[in-house]
């Protein structure tokens, strides 16, 4: 694993820490619906504190086109407030210049601002030199605890890193040894379930990780594809038909490199994708042509829990059905109930991540059952691509 420098490594009393957050949490009428994000990232900003620091969190949230204040980050100060125990935070209207310094010359020690939408300014998303330094300008120290967004070569991501003397915060720690646990330094068998909706967008996860484990279980409509290519009549499912050569060249990557494939062997097919339709649950190659494969069959659950058992590691990413539309939620919270069932009986050291995963593992009930649950979105999947994020870099040494 990249070597870098934790909470443990400098000394905070009495200096100004620039915490690089993902505050990036979803929001509905100007209230956070998810705080995982948030609550995650607190006990960074309580030990800072602890240590007699002045924290000054700054942060993205959305893709904003300059200054909108429908994006601006005054919404989150509640909720980050709360998951501080109510501790009151000062907000700056601007990341950079005269309002962010006015803003943090009151600050004391133990006292948290929040600095206003980085990506207002363009250049954030440029990795500009100068930005980099504005912002580094305001503080003494660098802490970067947003993994989640380290696959982002930005300004408060990778240029100040190099401008300040800079170290992971707690979370980023965590989702780093996490990830090299599963995928480092593995107890042997390891067994990945990749799934989702597309196969072209897996490709690059799916050809490094068959490099990197001994099993992989294939769900979701990414494996209608694999199907489609081995030549199964796969009726009115969603198919990528144009990718049937990667597909092919996938298939036979899993036999050289000696990798054990698991397709799905039955599926629940109905006719249209609505809650509450009327299914069935088919063999493989009997899927009727009028019929399209919502989520996996019981034999294909079974077949996957088996593997599970053989494993002692698991990483996850993608719901194995159409979670979110009931019955075909049914597979993907089976599986999501054995791995936490695995995990908590010690047998199996559990990873998941990527967006839909974390939700999906939410409503199955498991989300604190597994040994780790990833934060991340597209820097998990970037790092199960074996790509190196440039936030993670910046902070190695
Ligand atoms: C995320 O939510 O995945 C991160 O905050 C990154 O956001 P982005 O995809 O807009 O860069
Ligand atoms: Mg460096």
């Amino acid at each position: 694993m990249a070597k870098f420098l934790t909470l443990d490594d400098i000394d905070l009393n009495g200096k100004t820490v620039l915490l690089r957050a993902d505050l990036n949490v979803p929001v509905k009428d100007g209230k956070v619906t998810d705080a995982t994000r948030i609550e995650r990232l607190a006990p960074t900003i309580l030990e800072l504190l602890e240590k007699g620091a002045r924290v000054v969190v700054m942060s993205h949230f959305g893709r904003p086109e300059g200054r909108d204040p429908s994006l601006s980050l005054a919404q989150i100060v509640p909720a980050l407030s709360q998951s501080l125990h109510g501790r009151a935070l000062a907000f700056a209207r601007d990341c950079v210049g005269p309002e962010a310094q006015e803003t943090l010359r009151g600050l004391k020690r133990g006292d948290v601002a929040v600095l206003e939408n980085l990506r207002f300014h363009p250049e954030e998303e440029k990795n500009d030199a100068d930005f980099a330094r504005q912002l580094a300008s305001l503080g003494d120290i660098y802490v970067n605890d947003a993994f989640s967004a380290s696959h982002r070569a930005h300004a408060s991501i990778e240029a100040i890193a190099h401008l300040l003397p800079a170290a992971a915060g707690r979370l980023m720690q965590a989702e780093l040894e996490a990830l090299a646990s599963a995928l480092e330094t593995p107890d042997h068998p390891v067994m990945a379930i990749v799934a989702g909706s597309k196969v072209s967008t897996k490709l690059d996860l799916l050809n490094f990780m068959m490099a990197k484990v001994d099993i992989v279980a294939i769900g979701g409509a990414m494996a209608n594809t694999l199907l489609y290519a081995r030549g199964v009549e796969v009726g009115k499912s969603l198919v990528e038909r144009d990718m049937r050569d990667n597909a092919e060249r996938i298939l036979a990557e899993a036999d050289k490199r000696r990798v054990e494939l698991l397709l799905p062997i039955d599926a629940v097919v109905a006719q249209k994708l609505e809650a509450d339709a009327r299914t069935e649950a088919v063999a493989i190659e009997r899927v009727p042509k009028d019929h399209m494969i919502l989520d996996l069959g019981p034999k294909s659950v079974a077949l996957l829990t088996a593997a599970m058992r053989r494993s002692r590691t698991l990483l996850w990413n993608g719901p194995v059905g159409a979670f979110e539309t009931k019955p075909f939620d049914r597979a993907t919270v089976a599986i999501a109930q054995k791995v936490a069932e695995l995990t908590e009986a010690g047998k199996l050291l559990s990873v998941a991540g990527g967006g839909d995963t974390v939700a999906a593992l939410a409503a199955a009930g498991v989300e604190d059952k597994l040994t780790y649950v990833s934060t991340a979105g597209g820097a998990f999947l970037e790092w199960l691509e074996g790509k190196e994020l440039p936030g993670v870099a910046a902070l190695s040494h």
